[in-house]
């Protein structure tokens, strides 16, 4: 299979919108919020992020034997590799992020847990991995900051045939009943949490950026297709409010 014209449209028409803010912004805010992550992101899912992220990493856990060898991309402060480790501590995990700051973060945590987790901070578009290293590679609530074509054709190649992409996002509902109250609320919570949190100007600026964000963004079906065009085939999909929060696992083909 290969990506539709209207993918390709789409992955244009967001790169044109939001390419200046994901490389001057995007690394601004998360330079901001490690401290109040979690916080924000509660109140941007409907209080449903932990929940649905430990179903996540449930559904991960199902698929990985001991020992698996995971990439996280976009780690941030490590939330699915914290997961995963408790659910099984035999894992070898390694991250990659953008942020200094939101790694440090991730890796404090992990020390306090006495878990070890090997980060490096670089951009997910380029992974600096060998082709066919890992047997499963995560991605969590960051999907919408880059280009996923690019992304998901590297997480492709550095994934070991037979290996699993195991992909969880807020998502573009596919229903109009949801999306617009739905996006209303995040323009009012994101300016609201801005505000309580004192966060920096940059990260005021973005206000309007994580609802339309979501709008431009991939619905729950149309990210199985992004998945199926780059290659990856038995995709198994869960969404809670028909997008609001949606996990897709995928497999790349045994050779
Ligand atoms: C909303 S956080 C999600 C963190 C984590 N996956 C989680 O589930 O909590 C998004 C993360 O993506 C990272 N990020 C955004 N654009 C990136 C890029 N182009 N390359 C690498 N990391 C990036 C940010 O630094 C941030 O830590």
């Amino acid at each position: 299979m290969s990506l539709s014209e209207d993918i390709l449209r789409k992955e244009d028409l967001r790169s044109h919108l939001f390419g200046e803010t994901w490389r001057n912004l995007i690394p601004e805010v998360f330079r901001d919020v490690p401290t109040y992550y979690d916080r924000g992101n509660a109140v941007a899912s409907l209080g449903s992020c932990s929940w649905w992220s430990n179903t996540f990493a449930a559904a991960i856990h199902k698929h990985l034997p001991p020992g698996s060898k995971v990439l996280d991309v976009c780690s941030g402060t490590h939330d699915i590799p914290l997961r995963l480790l408790t659910l099984d501590p035999t894992l070898d995990i390694h991250t990659v992020d953008g942020s200094p700051h939101m790694t440090a973060e991730g890796q404090r945590r992990a020390r306090e847990r006495n878990l070890t987790i090997h980060a490096q901070v670089c951009d997910a578009h380029v992974l600096p991995f060998e082709d066919n290293s890992f047997d499963a590679v995560t991605l969590q609530f960051a999907s919408r900051h880059l280009e996923i074509v690019k992304v998901f054709r590297e997480i492709h190649r550095v994934l070991k045939p037979g290996g699993i992409f195991c992909h969880n996002d807020m998502l573009r509902p596919s229903s109009r009943v949801v999306e617009i109250p739905y996006l209303a609320f995040l323009r009012f919570s994101v300016w609201f949490t801005a505000l309580l949190f004192g966060s920096s100007a940059e990260s005021k600026k973005c206000v309007r950026y994580f609802a339309d964000a979501i709008h431009h963004f991939y619905q729950p079906r149309e990210l199985t297709e992004v998945l199926e065009g780059i290659g990856f085939t038995d995709v198994e999909n869960d969404s809670f409010l028909t997008g609001v929060m949606s996990y897709h696992i995928s497999r790349k083909p045994a050779a």
